[in-house]
């Protein structure tokens, strides 16, 4: 979704009249019609959920109780989902895991220096730093594979080891890998390079509201959540997981960033349309949970 588009739907949603939306949203007359004829339905639906959207919140943590928990589609004999979505493209590998180069670096320090860093010097990661970031955070390092689960075990933890999420990485600065988007494959250790217009890190960058550290960093981490692969044995309550385990990874983003002399900063603040178009997500079944830029420090 554009920006035009978002804050059609945001203004009009709210009530604001004809004049007030083509001046907040810098759209023509003709525009206007077209984006009210066009996202009619998109607009029925938002005008219906938004009074729900006040108090989304407080009946999230009180709905999501064990006292609201029916029997989750595991116990009910349903067919387990994949611990890994396949994927298929050009493969970009990258230094295995057990050749890295172990960092000097305490975990006293790591911890104590951590800070979140917006700004970053033009040097490059290289492919072996890029390489222990991705192990520290979303490396598959066992594997599960049977009629009845799937499941793999990470450097993080994740409720019922499920490990519901994918990642994807905009690469900038990355010594020896194109710029772009990427996938990582945390079984195979590698990247997929993922065919996306030549504007896909202005686009990312718009997606999280403009903010520069997309484009400057070297290398932007895109977490995505599968919420079924959580689901399947938490119901609803495995949304609150989600997000539990997503800080769990971010975390780890810190941590090792710091390890190879680099920084982070997450990012929460994204228009969940924009980065789900960005990634081809449809935003239910996967979605944007969680970014974080990385870059070497200035
Ligand atoms: C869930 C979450 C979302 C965040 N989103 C953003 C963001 O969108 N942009 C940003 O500049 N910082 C973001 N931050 C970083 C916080 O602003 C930062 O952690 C906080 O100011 C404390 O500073 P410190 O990390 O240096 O200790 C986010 C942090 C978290 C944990």
């Amino acid at each position: 979704m554009d920006q035009k588009t978002f804050e059609f739907l945001y203004y009009r949603t709210r009530g604001a009249s004809r004049e007030e939306i083509i001046r907040e949203a810098g759209i023509s007359g003709a525009e206007y019609d077209m984006m009210e004829q066009s996202l009619a339905a998109t607009l029925l639906e938002l005008q219906a959920d938004h009074p729900r959207a006040a108090t989304i919140g407080r009946d999230f943590v009180k709905l999501t109780r064990y006292l609201y928990q029916d029997r989750s589609d595991q116990e009910l004999g349903m067919p387990r989902p994949d611990a890994v979505k396949p994927r298929a493209g050009e493969i970009v590998a990258l230094p295995a895991v057990d050749r890295i180069t172990q960092p000097e670096i305490t975990l006293h320090q790591a911890i104590s220096q951590r800070r979140s860093t917006r700004q970053y010097a033009e040097t490059p990661l290289s492919a072996e730093e890029l390489s222990f970031l991705l192990w520290a955070t979303s490396w598959a390092k066992d594997f599960r594979s049977g009629e009845n689960n799937e499941f793999t075990r990470r450097n993080v933890p994740s409720a019922g080891s499920r490990h519901p999420f994918e990642c994807h990485l905009l690469i900038n600065n990355v010594v020896g890998i194109k710029p772009g988007l990427h996938y990582y494959h945390p079984l195979k250790h590698c990247l997929i390079r993922l065919e996306k217009p030549d504007t896909i890190a202005q686009d990312i960058c718009a997606g999280c509201l403009g903010q520069e550290m997309v484009v400057k960093g070297a290398v932007i981490l895109i977490l995505s959540a599968v919420p079924y692969r959580t689901a399947w044995r938490y119901q609803q309550r495995s949304y609150r997981y989600l997000y539990l385990d997503a800080g769990h990874w971010g975390q780890n983003v810190h941590l090792a960033a710091e390890a190879v002399g680099a920084g982070a900063c997450m990012i929460g603040a994204f228009q969940d349309e924009a980065m789900n178009d960005c990634l081809g997500l449809d935003g239910v079944e996967e979605f944007v949970i969680y970014i974080s830029a990385v870059g070497k420090k200035a």
